[in-house]
């Protein structure tokens, strides 16, 4: 069975969506290990509760950035994890980090990449006057949430909504297609070669698959 790790800082509302697909045996694989770099992240106590080992590495512990990750990838390969899934990890992953796991680290970013990649994305889709936002999940390479796309989720943006209204409906999706994605690279229908996603063999458009530009050939 394959091994997921967790990458976490924060609430870990996807890392339970994962934890819950993964228990429910949806996912075909085993979340063998949650990493934090925050102490007080409250993903860590889901973690405790499903049972799965947890580790914490707090930028304070190392010289630098690179050290830090450097820890944090000798810890991941003891554990022989295959996939590596941020799932709110606030913090930029350094290029040696990201090549020593390339085509094994997936993210999911609140927006509908490449559009409004870094932080904010809900309140900079108001402010521009965007009719729709959503969420996407993709492979990670050096380049902050740069690398190809998988799959996304859109979602309406209506004139009375606030932050808080197009943040709910896109959490709703986030939780639909992070365990859908992982689900389908534990059962090795989704590669990643030459910085091209591919599912079940055929090479997955610019914004990931079924998306309007897959259509349109
Ligand atoms: C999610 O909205 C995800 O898109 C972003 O960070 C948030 C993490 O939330 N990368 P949670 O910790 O999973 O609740």
């Amino acid at each position: 069975m394959k091994k997921i790790a967790v990458l976490i800082s924060g609430q870990g509302n996807n890392l339970q969506a994962i934890i819950d697909a993964c228990y429910s045996d949806y996912i075909p694989a085993q979340i063998a290990c949650v990493v934090s770099n925050k102490s007080d992240a409250y993903g860590l106590t889901r973690a405790k509760k499903a049972l799965i080992p947890q580790s914490v590495f707090l930028r304070k512990d190392f010289a630098n950035n690179l050290a830090m990750d450097e820890a944090i990838g000798n810890y991941l390969e003891k554990q022989s994890v295959d996939l590596i899934v941020l799932a709110g990890y606030m913090k930029i992953l350094t290029p040696g980090f990201t090549q020593r796991f390339a085509g094994r680290i997936l993210n999911i970013h609140p927006s509908l990449l490449p559009k409004y990649a870094g932080l904010n994305s809900y309140q900079r889709a108001i402010e521009a006057g965007d009719t729709e936002h959503g969420t996407t999940v993709h492979f990670v390479n050096e380049e902050v949430d740069g690398g190809a796309i998988v799959l996304q989720a859109k979602v309406p943006i209506f004139p009375e909504d606030n932050v808080e209204d197009v943040e709910a409906r896109t959490r709703e999706q986030e939780y639909q297609i992070y365990p859908l994605v992982i689900k389908w690279f534990t059962e090795r229908r989704l590669v990643l070669k030459d910085n091209v996603a591919y599912l079940d063999g055929k090479a997955l458009p610019e914004h990931g698959y079924a998306s309007e530009d897959d259509e349109e050939k």
